[in-house]
């Protein structure tokens, strides 16, 4: 596996890849688990050269502890990366992504109005500030995202169409550990026990989509959200039944095509976020 932190480095590199072969890219803030690698396969499978970027990208926390917490474990996922078969790694510094602070600001309508855009404010903003450099950088045929960021992967499209680029985005589903967990690099930072309790996220998901189509909807994520607070280490920051393609809340089950629940979680200092599809 080739490694670069070096833009320039980088694009030339790529563009004597890029004479014969589509180029795969999978943005990452490292700390890599089974779903990052779920996205390697996936480009490796369809793309002539995977490239994974690893940056943890300050202009997307709104909550600086938040930043400074998350996890940074870089030699661990080069390795994991190489045993994956990766072709190539950009791990940038901050200042080769930003060498001067990034003012655009995005306008994405109603799409970063609701949770993790209301949650977190500006998050969405850093996010398509970064996105749109690294794929103005590495100029991919492909990027792969997780359904996990399912509001994100929305922002992304959104953004793409905006900026007129010709990425196709590839979403790829949710990997989850062996109880249902979805796998977030976060999930490292739980205490046993909240990580023991925090298969009931997942559960009260499962649980709602078997009652979806016959139960109202405010029904089914009022007890979702009991569900998952009855727990003493978790607490719903969100729980919202919306249309796929909007975002927005729907109140009746033929009010979209696509529903799916989506909800934000605190156990303590730890957010984490999952979705079900339920039509
Ligand atoms: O999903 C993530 O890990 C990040 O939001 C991304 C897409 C790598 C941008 O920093």
């Amino acid at each position: 596996m080739e490694k670069y932190e070096k833009i320039s480095e980088l694009q030339l590199r790529l563009s004597e890849l890029r004479k014969d072969k589509t180029i795969g890219f999978v943005p990452t803030m490292g700390a890599l688990h089974q779903g990052h690698l779920s996205l390697i396969s996936r480009s490796k499978a369809i793309c002539g050269t995977t490239v994974a970027s690893i940056f943890v990208n300050p202009a997307q926390f709104n909550d600086k502890d938040d930043y400074r917490r998350y996890p940074r474990t870089l030699d661990k996922d080069l390795e994991i990366l190489e045993n994956a078969g990766c072709d190539i790694v950009f791990a940038p510094g901050e200042k080769e992504i930003y060498p001067e602070k990034d003012k655009r600001i995005f306008d994405f309508g109603n799409l970063d109005k609701v949770m993790e855009g209301k949650f977190r404010p500006g998050h969405f903003n850093g996010v398509a500030q970064v996105v749109s450099r690294l794929f103005d950088i590495v100029n991919p045929d492909k990027a792969f995202f997780g359904q996990k960021d399912f509001q994100q992967v929305s922002i992304i499209k959104n953004m793409t169409l905006q900026l007129n680029l010709s990425v196709e985005i590839v979403v790829c589903p949710i990997i989850r550990e062996q109880d249902g967990l979805a796998m977030s690099s976060r999930n490292m930072l739980l205490s046993d026990s909240q990580r023991k309790e925090a298969v009931n996220i997942s559960q009260a998901l499962l649980h709602a989509k078997t009652q979806a189509a016959v139960t109202p909807i405010s029904e089914i994520r009022d007890e979702a959200v009991r569900w998952i607070n009855s727990s003493p280490e978790l607490r719903v920051e969100y729980m919202e039944i919306i249309d796929a393609s909007t975002l927005q809340p729907v109140a009746g089950w033929d009010e979209a095509e696509e529903i799916f629940a989506c909800v934000a979680v605190h156990a303590g200092k730890i957010r984490l976020i999952d979705n079900i599809q339920l039509k």
